[in-house]
């Protein structure tokens, strides 16, 4: 089990956990504003904080500038860290999530969540406009994804996810890679939902996904989006 950071861009850092006896990486993402504040989206799991704070420094990252943390959904890998970047930033924290998982995170945390909107817009600094877009029961009821204005990034959570290390943004067709790992681990519950959140998240105009597990997306996005609604359960 090991955890490496890889630098997308200048103010995007991935650090991406591996587990090879799931064969399944876990991504966290890393946004960095001019100040150095950052955005955290997806926590990992809370014994695995120690070394995201170390791989941060790494590359010249300071782990107590966490700032906005934002849980996609209420699971260990999502948001189990919660408590540790409470423990360690210097900032007044704002916790993201959807209105279900705030309950959550202040009953288990003691801690005052912000429940967002489905498509509210939140500016979490200069050049970084966030669109929270609820993707209920895909795979949890308290779901939702993250889209990045300006960079027209999607932070999928547990969407397009694919089995293996995370290798950086692949531009291949993966689709078929998605839907083994969507038929192996039986993790979507609901046909009608999964269509319905691909509809909401088809009117954005996306470059890049990035799931939280497995590799970045580039390319293709229309024809995943397009065979995911078209894709047979059984
Ligand atoms: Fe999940
Ligand atoms: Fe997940």
């Amino acid at each position: 089990m090991s955890s490496t950071i890889h630098t997308i861009k200048e103010n995007l850092y991935v650090n991406s956990l591996y587990i090879d006896k799931l064969g399944l990486s876990f991504n966290q993402f890393i946004v960095v504003s001019k100040d150095k504040s950052i955005t955290l989206i997806e926590t990992g799991f809370r014994k695995n904080f120690n070394e995201v704070c170390t791989n941060m420094a790494r590359v010249g990252l300071i782990p107590e500038n966490i700032q906005n943390v934002i849980v996609p959904h209420f699971e260990a890998d999502e948001m189990g860290a919660v408590p540790e970047v409470l423990k360690i930033s210097n900032k007044k924290i704002n916790l993201y999530a959807h209105p279900i998982c705030t309950f959550g995170l202040s009953d288990i945390f003691d801690v005052k969540a912000k429940p967002v909107k489905d498509g509210e817009i939140i500016s979490v600094f200069e050049g970084c406009s966030l669109k929270f877009i609820h993707t209920q029961h895909v795979h949890q009821w308290d779901s939702l994804v993250v889209y990045w204005i300006e960079q027209k990034i999607l932070f999928s959570s547990d969407l397009f996810i694919q089995g293996g290390e995370f290798t950086g943004i692949n531009s291949n067709n993966c689709l078929n890679e998605i839907v083994n790992s969507i038929k192996k681990d039986n993790y979507l519950p609901s046909h009608n939902h999964l269509v319905n959140a691909l509809n909401k998240i088809s009117k954005n105009d996306i470059e890049t996904i990035l799931p939280m597990h497995g590799s970045g997306l580039s390319n293709n996005i229309d024809l995943y989006i397009e065979s995911l609604k078209n894709l047979n359960f059984e």
